[in-house]
């Protein structure tokens, strides 16, 4: 991130929560900056919070290992944390600092995109705390406050608290009570005081497990904390590509005028999984590819594809857009579900180069299990922009390969004078956003065939980012923890964005519980059931295959 042409950057930042972090003077960088690239030189690309401590609840958990111990030394590697930052872990396991630590390192080491030096480490290492606890135990949150205390005190870290929730969500509800009752996290509201030390909540999904259940969460967390402090996680929204899709509808004048149902045809999203369950059977078999995936992750993306554009950049003009799409969306109820969604579940077969065994024998999994892997729906948005215009959306873990895309799909021109001289082959503009991997915009489109006949080819025109930014973006999970510190909630799920969504998925849900026998069964490594094909056929149109 850091970037020779930059001009000095400001070391304090009024949180977007209104509360002002106090920045502290940036020390200068142990490890190599990076090479000057002409279209990042002159940005402001550093953002640093105040002093703060983490407070990772689940630290021995598959996500801190993976996700977010990586990112954090990413963000201090890279510069936007500032001196003093502090993690403090907590779990049940008996470890200390130094065994915190060194698992740590191991998981830093793994999954890191920065080299890990014994320099970088001993950095990093030096803010690491571990308190031991369960979190049931009320008892555990008087020897965190007391850690909290003497953090504070010894690396400066003002009060300011940023609590995560990387746990079984069956915690979620006690530890947020814990915190409460015990004064470890603070109740704030829209108007406290800024000058006042801020403590924020993270938090995970899944958000629930259904609408009832995603209630009861917000009602039990917004018992404890305020909205303003609450930040639900979709990691999707910190993915560069989300956001350049923000970047792409609202920051140019072409695309707008014909992104609605005078010019699109359809729109498919497509987020395609090459693993299985990979050792999240346990987990994943209560919950399927509907819950896991479409009612976060892939309704956040048709919300920035469909919404209006917002007025303002910032967290409440966005998210009002988004629920005000969202809201519009129409589900399948009833006898539609059968018609308009179809499930899924992977049997053995090749994929990632590999010969693979079928879900029902992945561990955690019930062998006899009725969960998707799979699912393709169609929705309609009933508002003045979208009336008439259908999207598909699907989602499968062993499919062929990792890609996540958006594809809008535009109407045939009106009259194509070329049709007199033969069968052109010519297929529709499409615009493709890419967010996996090989991030980028492609345009497809008509061009003449060079020489003296006149021929037509449907031809691409690609935007790349990693070519074009010579870098690739920071991880999701890098942006919304600075975020998170900063105190901006833009990127995160509102409340009333998490229960819209829920309840577009609610009848869907019903009537599948109703139906348990209608999950196909398609061989790994395959684009999903025969089915899924005849849900798009039906209208007329094709799956891409992406
Ligand atoms: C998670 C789901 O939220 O997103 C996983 O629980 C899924 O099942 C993952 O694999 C996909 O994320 P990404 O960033 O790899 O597309």
């Amino acid at each position: 991130m850091t970037d020779v042409a930059s001009p000095p950057v400001p070391s304090a930042r009024a949180g977007a929560d209104g509360a002002e972090d106090a920045g502290s003077p940036d020390p200068p960088p142990p490890w190599p900056v990076s090479a000057i690239n002409p279209l990042r030189a002159g940005l402001h690309l550093e953002r640093t919070p105040a002093p703060c401590a983490l407070v990772l609840f689940g630290v021995t958990g598959d996500l801190t290992a993976r996700k977010l111990m990586p990112a954090l030394y990413e963000l201090a590697v890279g510069h936007p944390l500032p001196e003093g930052f502090s993690i403090v872990g907590v779990s049940h396991r008996d470890w200390d600092d130094a065994t915190f630590r060194a698992e740590m390192r191991t998981a830093v080491e793994t999954g890191a995109r920065s080299p890990v030096t014994d320099e970088s480490w001993d950095l990093f290492a030096r803010g690491l705390f571990y308190v031991p606890g369960d979190f049931n135990d009320p008892a555990a949150y008087d020897g965190l406050g007391a850690r909290l205390d003497a953090v504070d005190r010894e690396r400066r870290t003002g009060g300011n608290r940023l609590f995560y929730l990387a746990t079984a969500p069956e915690f979620y509800g006690p530890i947020v009570a814990n915190l409460a009752a015990s004064g470890v996290g603070q109740r704030q509201d829209l108007y406290a005081d800024p000058a006042q030390a801020w403590h924020r909540i993270v938090i995970e999904k899944p958000f629930g497990h259904d609408l009832p259940s995603a209630r009861a969460l917000n009602a039990e967390i917004g018992a404890a904390f305020s909205e303003r402090q609450i930040y639900r996680i979709d990691h999707y929204l910190g993915k560069e590509t989300v956001q350049n899709v923000l970047a792409f509808r609202f920051a140019n004048i072409l695309f707008e005028p014909v992104w609605n149902r005078q010019f699109v045809d359809h729109v498919q999203i497509t987020a395609a999984e090459a693993i299985g369950a990979e050792g999240r059977g346990g987990y994943y078999d209560h919950a399927g590819a509907l819950r896991d995936m479409v009612q976060s992750h892939l309704l956040q993306v048709l919300a920035v594809v469909g919404m209006e554009p917002p007025a303002l950049f910032n967290g409440n003009a966005l998210r009002d857009e988004k629920v005000k799409l969202l809201r519009a969306v129409v589900t399948p109820r009833g006898e539609r579900v059968g018609q308009e969604t179809v499930r899924g579940q992977y049997e053995g077969g090749f994929s990632g180069g590999r010969q693979v065994g079928p879900y029902r024998e992945e561990r955690g999994v019930e062998p006899g299990s009725g969960t998707e892997t799979f699912v393709a729906l169609k929705l309609e948005i009933d508002n003045w922009r979208w009336n008439g215009v259908p999207f598909y959306l699907r989602t499968g873990k062993r499919l062929p390969r990792r890609v996540t895309e958006i594809a809008v799909q535009f109407k045939p021109v009106p009259h194509l004078m070329f049709q007199s001289i033969g069968n052109l082959d010519l297929q529709p503009n499409v615009i493709t956003i890419r967010i996996q991997p090989d991030e980028g915009i492609a345009l497809r489109f008509a061009a003449k065939v060079p020489g003296a006949a006149t021929q037509l080819r449907t031809v691409r025109m690609d935007f790349l980012y990693g070519a074009s930014f010579g870098e690739s973006g920071p991880d999701a999970y890098e942006r919304l923890l600075l975020d998170a510190m900063l105190g901006d909630p833009t990127l995160f799920a509102r409340r009333d964005e998490v229960e819209t969504a829920w309840g577009l998925m609610q009848p869907i849900l019903d009537a599948w519980s109703e139906r348990p026998a209608s999950v196909y069964p398609y061989e790994s490594g395959t684009w999903g059931p025969a089915k899924a094909d005849a849900l798009i056929r039906r209208d007329g149109r094709e799956w891409r295959r992406p």
